[in-house]
């Protein structure tokens, strides 16, 4: 087997790193994001065609301000840096880099030379998105400039060491004929073939599996989301029934999803699958707990108890299969080190540990839209595909306040016609996330002829990438009218509906 085309990426905290991933990536060539300060030992096992440098917040001039390896310069394959990280190619190499103490955002006119690979078939006046600090007086003995803004140097290249750098960002929508560059680096200056796609991912990561598993026996926590289901599927494929997963009903699922679920994994994925009804331990247990974060370590430390008790029950296991997405390995080894806990969201977090398991993660290495064409390519039905998120501790973050029986009951009818409006309306495949939350504040209204003391239910919708920043939707206000009228006149017990118009930041997608 040839080995697998990848191009490296290293990360000096761009905000637009992942996108330059996902760009390389969309033209089939593999790309892994590196931190910054990569051993060259690490970057050369990925046996790179190609190493981008990402652009970043720093300036060359500040001390502490990230290098990378110093072999990295000294690279026989393309390199492209992109604004901080042709900042640091020009520096590097002897160049003149005008410091500024004022960032420069936004369109501006570019007009290359027609000399250059990266500009092939590209019109020789177009726009991008520029964003510099410091920019270039003065490239470095054997470059030349091949492309210019009005104010600044845009692109330079010493084509002879195939080095190139561009001040610009070409991954972003705003620089329009971006992807065409990043294909001309990745094809004509990389020699990539492009022939990453979904069912070469499902060949190897097979492949992988078998290598680390062999004849052992796995489980795997079903939560009813796409990732864990396709990490369940990827390794069916292998082990077969040696693949035990569960499904635990842990009471704070939603109208109907445990049997529906459940029915999916049985009967048209014919996974091996143990569904546990342990919705009283967990009620039990969260009863007169009102603390966010308790919520979610009682609800955690619960679903390890019942996990492990059935695990046991499936034999001698050693390994735990997990979904883990690449957007949470790559956070861990941000340049400015892992971000600040906001919610502890690792619902199965101690579990490996607690049972020496050793972990099998196949989608380590893909964003969410790569996991869902994986599940499509694996017969994983549309419907299942696009299901929304949903959090681990479930219906529990979205009942502000205690949850009890009588309140889930609420919450759970106000949300399935959220769900009928939104799939009605045709935005449910649209939409990160919508769903109702249970506020813990009754207000007063009237029906009929009576004087009402109820509840409040707050509508929540989010278009997201990743979750890790949102917007809110701005849903029709007859969508709106819609639900109010459906909810407030068809759940006994609520009487108010709010309308959440806030973005994550300063929000976040759940109210808890
Ligand atoms: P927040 O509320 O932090 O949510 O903006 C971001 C994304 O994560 C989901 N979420 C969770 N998922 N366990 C999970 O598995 C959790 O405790 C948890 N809290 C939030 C949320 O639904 C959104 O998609």
């Amino acid at each position: 087997m040839t080995a697998r085309e990848t191009i490296v990426i290293l990360d000096f905290g761009s905000q637009y790193t992942q996108l330059i991933a996902r760009r390389v990536r969309e033209a089939k060539v593999y790309s892994e994001i590196l931190p910054f300060n990569a051993t060259w030992e690490e970057i050369a096992s990925r046996e790179p065609k190609g190493i981008i440098l990402s652009g970043g917040p720093d300036s060359v001039f500040d001390s502490g301000s990230p290098h990378p390896h110093p072999a990295v310069y000294d690279f026989k394959g393309p390199l492209l840096g992109l604004c901080y990280g042709m900042q640091l190619l020009a520096h590097h190499f002897g160049g003149k880099v005008q410091r500024s103490h004022r960032r420069e955002y936004g369109r501006a006119p570019l007009e290359h030379a027609g000399t250059s690979e990266l500009f092939h078939g590209l019109p020789r006046k177009m726009d991008v998105w520029m964003s510099h600090g410091d920019h270039i007086d003065c490239v470095p003995c054997g470059f030349s400039i091949v492309a210019s803004t009005p104010t600044a140097v845009a692109a330079m290249e010493d084509s002879s060491r195939k080095i190139y750098g561009l001040q610009f960002h070409p991954e972003v929508i705003h620089t329009p004929r971006g992807t065409e560059l990043l294909h001309n680096f990745l094809f004509r200056i990389c020699g990539c073939r492009g022939e990453w796609t979904v069912s070469s991912f499902i060949r190897e990561a097979e492949n992988k599996i078998h290598a680390q598993v062999g004849e052992s026996h796995a489980v795997c926590a079903l939560s009813g989301g796409v990732d864990s289901t396709v990490a369940a599927l990827l390794v069916h494929r292998v082990l077969g029934d040696r693949l035990t997963c569960i499904f635990v009903d842990n009471g704070l699922l939603r109208a109907g999803e445990f049997e529906q679920v459940l029915t999916t994994f049985r009967e048209e994925l014919h996974l091996n699958v143990r569904g546990v009804n342990a919705q009283e331990r967990f009620l039990t247990r969260l009863a007169a707990v009102e603390d966010p974060e308790q919520k979610r370590r009682v609800i955690g430390e619960e679903f390890i108890r019942v996990f492990e008790e059935e695990a046991h029950r499936a034999g001698r296991v050693e390994y735990l299969v997990q979904g883990t997405l690449y957007p949470d390995v790559i956070e861990s080894v941000s340049v400015r080190g892992p971000s600040a806990v906001i919610k502890t969201h690792h619902n199965v977090g101690g579990l490996p540990e607690k049972m020496h398991l050793k972990l099998v993660e196949p989608l380590r290495e893909l964003f969410k839209d790569e996991v869902r064409n994986v599940g499509r390519e694996l017969g994983l039905p549309e419907e299942f595909v696009i299901r929304q998120p949903f959090p681990g501790p479930g219906l529990a973050v979205r009942i502000l306040g205690e949850v009890t029986e009588s309140r889930l009951q609420l919450l759970r009818c106000a949300d399935r016609i959220v769900e009928q409006e939104i799939r009605a309306a045709g935005l449910y495949p649209k939409i990160w996330q919508s769903f109702a939350v249970l506020l813990p504040v009754k207000t007063v209204g009237v029906m009929g002829d009576g004087r009402t003391y109820e509840n409040v239910v707050a509508i929540r919708a989010v278009h997201s990438q990743d979750g890790m920043t949102a917007d809110w939707v701005p849903l029709s206000y007859e969508l709106l009218g819609r639900l109010s009228n459906r909810i407030v006149n068809e759940v006994r017990g609520i009487n108010r509906v709010v309308f959440d118009i806030t973005s994550k930041p300063p929000g976040t997608i759940e109210w808890e």
